[in-house]
């Protein structure tokens, strides 16, 4: 692990094959220890870790803080509704006041692009040693649910040795709500970081074809790309044409609260262009499962029946690989 570097974790752009792999390799010891009868470690103890939700959450959160209970590490929530934001406090200066309590790492998410960059930036000028963890920020980036959907995936491709080695050569196709959604943006730098060909499918207004061009340069601030060839994104309107020879399909949520104006009128006929049912799944190759971020819409982008079938849909499978996940996040900042 000497050779991790990442002393915050804010994108998944930046992360080169080498930290993919020792995320996933971590993720794998840390879900294998209830098997061992271990179920909790000592490794963080006496180190504090604070949830700074500033945005609504179930599984994010709460998986978040089960990681660092199972790593014996102290845990503070913190919640808007019952804060002094409405005092006016600003994110910053909530972030401050945990840090004056002592937090080793704060996990935090916001509705504004940016926030957790603003945060690291603040920090890093007046020589605090805490870490900032996103946990989603606006439309930008989500990193744990990208590095939890390419470890679901990497242990349904190859279940002995879940690495990113696993992904190479997979198509995958990723439908929906694409502009709005964190989490796509975060699977696209670490599928294509691995390899993998990702088709991304929907309607003009909800994927613009530009998308095709999105790991082609680092972010703006960014030095070089770690990764030196990527796999390929490519635009397709038709379902049917993405699916073809496709390994796997995540289908996200329709974002309607970020949306900033009507972008689909008829529910109705979205989900009969692009909700994922057993029927479409077909048009993917024999076995090729479905997954999804969570919460779901049921019935407009994934219906009832498929995300009730263990079988073919990877929802809970991803949930509970949420928590290894997180541990071996929390673990490599707290300690590094
Ligand atoms: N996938 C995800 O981020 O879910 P929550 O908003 O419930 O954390």
């Amino acid at each position: 692990m000497s050779s991790w570097s990442h002393r915050h974790i804010l994108d998944l752009s930046t992360f080169s094959l080498e930290d993919f792999n020792i995320v996933l390799e971590l993720a794998n010891r840390f879900k294998a220890l209830p098997k061992t009868g271990t179920r909790k470690l000592p490794a963080l103890q006496g180190r504090l870790i604070t949830t700074l939700f500033f945005e609504p959450s179930t599984r994010t959160r709460s998986s978040f803080e089960l990681a660092a209970k199972r790593l014996s590490a102290d845990v503070q929530s913190f919640s808007p509704n019952s804060s002094s934001i409405s005092k006016g406090e600003t994110p910053i200066d909530t972030a401050l006041t945990y840090i004056g309590m002592g937090a080793d790492v704060l996990v935090v998410r916001h509705s504004s692009t940016n926030v957790p960059r603003q945060l690291v930036q603040y920090l890093e000028a007046n020589g605090s040693e805490a870490a900032i963890l996103n946990a989603g920020d606006g439309l930008h980036s989500h990193p744990s649910q990208g590095l939890l959907d390419l470890y679901t995936l990497a242990r349904f491709f190859n279940p002995k040795e879940p690495l990113t080695e696993s992904i190479k050569g997979k198509k995958v196709v990723i439908v929906g709500d694409i502009l709005h959604s964190r989490v796509a943006r975060s699977n696209l730098w670490a599928l294509t970081a691995c390899g993998a060909s990702v088709a991304l499918c929907g309607p003009p207004t909800l994927v613009p074809q530009e998308f095709e061009d999105f790991v082609k340069a680092p972010p703006p601030g960014q030095g070089q790309d770690p990764i030196k060839k990527r796999g390929t994104i490519t635009v397709f309107r038709s379902l049917k044409d993405a699916c073809k020879n496709a390994d796997a399909v995540i289908t996200l949520r329709l974002q309607k609260e970020r949306m900033q104006e009507n972008l689909l009128t008829d529910l109705e006929q979205y989900h009969n262009e692009y909700g994922i049912t057993h029927e479409n799944l077909k048009w993917c190759n024999k076995s090729a499962p479905v997954l999804h971020p969570g919460p779901v819409n049921r019935g407009i982008e994934l219906s009832s029946a498929l995300l009730e079938d263990a079988s073919k849909c990877l929802v809970s499978e991803q949930v509970s690989n949420g928590i290894p996940i997180r541990m071996s996040l929390l673990y490599l900042l707290a300690t590094h």
